[in-house]
């Protein structure tokens, strides 16, 4: 006798059932995708905040604001990015890699993957007010072989920064811990920080490490330079990066 041939194995309830099923497959595919994403996102939803804390940071002061919103008026963000990534070539040209507590207070932060210049993230103190203030105003002058447009006309412009304080206001809506006397004080704090010899004691105890000067070369009036070079000045200078450095080896 012929032997009959071969039955497929039998079905239970296996792969073969649910990858016939099309209805089945997407159900079953939809839970096990909700259960990776509840295991992502849940545990959010029980931390009080995801960037870690770093002794130093603070808010912008109004001057180092309005010197942040014309450096997103001017783009400066299209060549320059604020943001030092954790690779040894970028730990050894431009310093410690940025934390996210550096840009906590930062809307919109100014990170960026694109640089047609260097990243700036810790450019304060790297040169002289001079030295910005000529390189802004021709960057060739500085770099001979630069491709940076000029920009000498920021040097002419009286700086027009608008009422600080409803500005302070909208960031404390939306996470900034200015206090009341930051806001109350903003458009003052404005013109002081840009005034040599200015009284900053008060200041200073409200902002930390604020730099107090003429910035342009030109104490007759506040200028949009004043404003830009103080922001520069201060961009990677909040966090004492040595001292953290020796806590961390003395544990
Ligand atoms: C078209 C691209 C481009 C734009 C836009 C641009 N830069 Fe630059 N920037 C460069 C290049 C390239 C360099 C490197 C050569 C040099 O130092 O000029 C540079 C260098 C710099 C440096 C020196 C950094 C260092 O560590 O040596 C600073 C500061 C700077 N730019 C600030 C600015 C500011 C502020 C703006 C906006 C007002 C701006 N740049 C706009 C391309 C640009």
């Amino acid at each position: 006798m012929a032997s009959s041939p071969q039955k497929p194995p039998k079905e239970g309830f296996s792969h073969r059932t649910i990858e016939r099923n099309v209805t089945l497959l997407g159900l079953l595919s939809l839970v096990a995708v909700s259960i990776g994403g509840i295991v992502e996102i849940a545990p959010l939803f029980w931390v009080d905040s995801t960037i870690e804390k770093v002794e130093g940071m603070r808010p912008y002061t109004p001057l180092e604001l309005a010197g942040r919103n014309i450096y997103m008026r001017e783009g400066c963000y299209l060549c320059h990015s604020q943001m030092i990534r954790p690779f040894k070539d970028e730990v050894e040209r431009y310093g410690h890699y940025s934390l996210a507590a550096e840009s906590m207070y930062d809307h919109p932060f100014q990170w960026g993957s694109k640089r047609t210049g260097p990243d700036l993230a810790r450019v304060g103190g790297k040169y002289s007010d001079a030295w910005h203030v000529n390189h802004l105003k021709n960057p060739r002058e500085a770099v001979p072989e630069s491709i940076m447009p000029p920009y000498a006309f920021l040097a002419e412009k009286p700086l027009t920064a608008g009422d600080l304080r409803t500005h302070l206001e909208a960031l404390r809506i939306v996470g900034v811990p200015y206090t009341d006397a930051d806001i109350a004080k903003a458009n003052d704090d404005l013109k002081l920080q840009a005034t040599a010899d200015a009284d900053s004691a008060d200041l200073q105890a409200r902002f930390p490490k604020s730099q107090v000067r003429d910035y342009d070369g030109n104490p007759a009036v506040v200028t949009e330079m004043d404003a830009l070079v103080a922001y520069l000045q201060m961009l990677g200078t909040l966090v004492d990066f040595k001292a953290a450095q020796a806590q961390e080896q003395a544990k």
